[in-house]
């Protein structure tokens, strides 16, 4: 249950809500200031010039509003968004099609966009770039060079992964955008609207408490709100207070940092069984009966994030902090846990 709740991949039971909770315009897209800002300037820009705008690469961790800024900037610029996904699109010809069906300016958003294949990729080069498709069709003698013109688009591609986006395909996007985790503020504030459109009374006190645990994740707020606005209705009188929110998410098993039992079990795996590590993810995910895909996006952001855990050349290490938010003494081991010997890899989501 808790694996669900806390994840900021999406399951069965936001379906309702997200629907109804997504921001439709920028204004309502709370956080991400910087990208905001950016975004603001690239769009006005483009709509002046009557361009289309310039292709947007966004990555970040699930759950943080990819998809959604993706929506976003589509209804800002007034344009037809069309959404596929890299595993969606099999074939070369697939993607030609996909191209050759697009308006002027319309955005082609690609989500999971690391999963399309070489050769679909190879598609999109000369399209990204000169708005042109050129591709081989059939074998041997009868082989043939097709070459088509594209409307003029915008390639909104999404990833949890950015290091797994191949180095020609990223150059040719004009933007990059990383998406952080939120700030406390930020989620409160998205709480707040949230609770507005779900009709929920939440006090401040209240709101506080759902914020701190929601993993600076809109969606984990989104649910864990509606969670506790449940629990609100079925054992008090629907107010979310200070007390009742701690209370609710005490027996959702989430800590005061916003850790699950999962978290846990990764953070004891390195601290018990190998001494603090470090140790590969795929031994972490082993022990834990996890698969690694899930530890290095779900699990591992947030605890890089709360500077609990940390990457090294050699594996994971667990670090003084993680020590003390289990309650276990620290034991250093001489440049081991950290120093300057480590270089870590500053990109929370990059691959391994
Ligand atoms: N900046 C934001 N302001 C308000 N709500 C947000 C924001 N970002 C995300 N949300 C909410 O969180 C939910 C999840 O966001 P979204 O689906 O865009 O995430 P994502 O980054 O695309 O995730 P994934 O990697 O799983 O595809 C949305 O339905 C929306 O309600
Ligand atoms: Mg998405």
């Amino acid at each position: 249950m808790a694996e669900r709740l806390l994840s900021g991949k999406p399951v069965e039971e936001d379906a309702p809500l997200e629907g109804s909770l997504r921001p439709r315009r920028l204004p309502d897209y709370v956080g991400q200031e910087q990208i905001k800002e950016n975004l603001k300037i690239s769009i006005l820009a483009a709509q002046k010039r009557k361009e289309s705008l310039d292709h947007i690469l966004l990555y970040g961790p699930p759950g943080l509003g990819k998809t959604t800024l993706a929506n976003i900037i589509a209804a800002e610029m007034g344009v037809n968004i069309k959404v596929t996904s890299g595993p969606a699109v099999e074939r070369p010809g697939d993607m030609a099609a996909i191209l050759t069906n697009l308006r002027a300016h319309d955005i082609l958003f690609i989500d999971e966009i690391h999963r399309l294949s070489r050769v679909v990729e190879e598609v999109l080069y000369p399209a990204m770039e000169d708005f042109f498709l050129s591709w081989v069709m059939g074998k041997g003698l009868g082989a043939r060079n097709i070459t088509l013109k594209v409307p003029p688009f915008t390639l909104i591609g999404a990833t949890t992964r950015f290091a797994m986006v191949s180095a020609p395909l990223r150059n040719r996007f004009g933007a990059i955008y990383r998406l952080d985790f939120y700030d406390e503020a930020a989620i409160q504030v998205l709480l707040r609207r949230s609770a507005s459109i779900l009709q929920v009374e939440v006090q401040q006190e209240g709101l506080e408490e759902i914020a701190r645990r929601s993993r600076g994740t809109p969606r984990v707020a989104n649910r864990l709100l509606k969670r506790v606005r449940d629990y609100a209705q079925v054992t008090a009188d629907g107010v979310v207070t200070g007390d009742l929110a701690r209370e609710a998410l005490a027996k959702l098993q989430i800590d005061p940092a916003g850790l699950d039992d999962v978290d846990h079990k990764v953070l004891n795996t390195i601290v018990q069984k190998f001494q603090g590590g470090p140790v590969g993810l795929e031994t972490i995910a082993a022990s834990i009966s996890e698969e690694p895909d899930t530890v290095m996006d779900v699990y591992e952001p947030f605890l890089l994030q709360l500077g609990l855990l940390e990457r090294t050349p050699r594996g994971r290490v667990a670090t003084r902090r993680a020590y003390e938010h289990l309650g276990l003494p620290y034991k250093d081991k001489q440049g081991t846990a950290q120093g300057a010997l480590w270089s870590t890899d500053d990109d929370a989501t990059a691959g391994e």
